[in-house]
């Protein structure tokens, strides 16, 4: 399987939302890219379920959604009833992690967690056979257009030969910062999905954005 490229939203144009899903629909794209943040989790507030439920009606691809907020259990069913596809909740959010991987697969939903920059990938080893996705932050989650830490290479390594023993497929996938430039060594160190805002919704051209990402070639991808 070719990696997939997922398009961020946070950097859409929220007074012209439905041109900007237009265009991802129309594009090589193969995901939205979701991000709920909750002010508490992480210092910034995005959209919820109105927003979300609009984006639904017009999005023809899967709904990758990120949340970025505490007690994501309390809002599993609603997510999937506003259209999530997988539902990838923080490590850092979730006391009871195993609990949540269950309940999001129990309401139908593929099943994701993420890493912040500082989370060692080791601390998914006792769950990792349980998820169909790791999301790896390469910037402090809250805001789009930030830099990206140089560190996730070396993660994805770490990542890769975990679920080599544990998860033949599970996909991995980074967010933050990735652009034209940084992209290509991404998926060579094996990064299965690139989530990316700034890089597409700053752009002239969003749409020859997505299909650079999407037509890059690499040899060694996993899957
Ligand atoms: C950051 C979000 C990202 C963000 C990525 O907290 O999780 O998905 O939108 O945006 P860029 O690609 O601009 O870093
Ligand atoms: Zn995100």
């Amino acid at each position: 399987m070719k990696h997939l490229i997922s398009p961020s939203l946070l950097s859409a144009d929220f007074a012209n939302l439905k041109e900007d899903i237009d265009m991802v629909n129309r594009s090589n794209a193969d995901w939205f890219h979701i991000d709920i943040m909750d002010g508490v989790f992480v210092p910034n507030i995005s959209f919820g379920f109105p927003v979300l439920t609009a984006i639904s009606r017009y999005a023809k691809k899967p709904l990758d959604v990120h949340l970025m907020i505490v007690e994501p259990d309390r809002y599993l069913q609603q997510f999937k009833d506003c259209g999530a596809h997988t539902i990838t909740v923080h490590y850092e959010a979730c006391t009871h992690l195993h609990r949540t991987i269950q309940a999001i697969k129990d309401v139908g939903c593929k099943a994701g967690v993420a890493l912040n920059p500082h989370t060692p990938v080791a601390f998914l080893s006792e769950v990792i056979g349980d998820l169909d996705l790791v999301l790896i932050m390469s910037v402090n989650p809250g805001f789009g257009g930030q830099k990206f830490i140089e560190n996730t290479y070396e993660k994805i390594r770490q990542l890769i030969a975990m679920a080599s023993a544990k998860n033949e497929s599970l996909l991995i996938e980074v967010d933050g910062g990735i652009n034209l430039g940084n992209a290509s060594d991404l998926l060579k160190a094996g990064a299965d999905v690139l989530v990316a805002g700034n890089a597409i919704f700053a752009a002239k051209n969003p749409e020859a954005v997505i299909d650079e990402l999407k037509n890059i070639a690499v040899s060694n991808i996993r899957i």
